[in-house]
């Protein structure tokens, strides 16, 4: 499909995207390369980065992968730093590294739980805490005028209740918090724009083939509002509006 924003409209944009390899987080990452962004990924699994950063490249954009785990604070600064000493900044924040397995509540340990929540919820926080000074206006390598931007990935799960999803949707419910609280605190601080984007099922990812029934993933769309899935694309063309100078913009009272 055709994208409907300017093949340049994030030329000059440094990304970094967590859980950037894969299912939606590499289609954010060739579409945002794709438009001009010079692409960070990180990710757990070397052999999921490298290919990654394979595709990319072959496509001619500027990528670069780091092996990293957002639930260690020492790899989500060294991922950070590493960033910006190859493309000299950062601008773009994107959370998209997630966990998840169907499991009921009374079968769930509870480190189960902690390990959705460490790595959804305290691993978005982890990276945006480390990317802060980077992000912030006047931070290094970005000019005075403007701060930079973090996209959070969660879900809609938890806007009301999901069968054997209860470390889940809890896990984005927090993300959703963060999202609000940093748009408040960053956005009136530092000027940096904080979204969230909530995909529901998305066709082709490894969520969608986890946790949804068989038959949806065969295609039995019948109890689907829209008789389909959501794609890939359309989740990164939410991203790029929300990423490009077009997106929902400080309005400065004091200028
Ligand atoms: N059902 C129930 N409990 C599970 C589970 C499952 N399918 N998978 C993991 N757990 C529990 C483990 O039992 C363990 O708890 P315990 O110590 O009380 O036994 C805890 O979670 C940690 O498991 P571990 O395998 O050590 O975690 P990990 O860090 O290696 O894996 C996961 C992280 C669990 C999120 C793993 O599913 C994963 O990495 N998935 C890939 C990414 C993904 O799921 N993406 C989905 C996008 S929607």
């Amino acid at each position: 499909m055709e994208s409907p924003f300017k093949p340049d409209i994030l030329r000059g944009k440094v990304a970094l995207l967590t859980g950037g390899g894969s299912g939606i987080g590499f289609e954010l990452s060739t579409q945002f390369g794709k438009h001009g962004a010079s692409i960070a990924i990180m990710g757990r699994r070397k052999n999921v980065i490298h290919d990654a950063v394979s595709v990319l490249q072959s496509l001619g954009i500027p990528a670069v992968g780091f092996e990293g785990d957002v639930r260690k604070p020492e790899d989500a600064r060294r991922v950070v730093e590493a960033t910006v000493e190859k493309f000299g900044k950062l601008d773009i924040l994107v959370n998209a590294a997630a966990g998840n397995f169907l499991v009921p509540a009374e079968d769930l340990s509870p480190n189960g739980f902690k390990t959705v929540m460490d790595i959804d919820s305290v691993g978005t926080f982890t990276m945006c805490h480390q990317a802060l000074k980077y992000l912030k206006k006047g931070g290094p390598g970005k000019d005075s005028s403007t701060g930079g931007f973090i996209l959070n990935i969660s879900a809609t799960l938890h806007y009301t209740a999901s069968w054997y999803q209860i470390h889940v949707s809890a896990a984005k419910a927090a993300v959703d918090a963060l999202t609000r609280n940093l748009a408040l605190e960053w956005g009136t601080d530092h000027d940096i724009r904080v979204n969230g984007i909530a995909p529901g099922p998305i066709g082709d990812t490894t969520g969608m083939s986890k946790l949804l029934p068989k038959e949806i993933n065969d295609g039995g769309y019948e109890t689907m509002p829209l008789y389909k899935v959501g794609e890939k694309w359309d989740i990164a063309m939410a991203a790029i509006y929300l990423a490009s100078v077009a997106g929902y913009k400080r309005n400065d009272p004091h200028c």
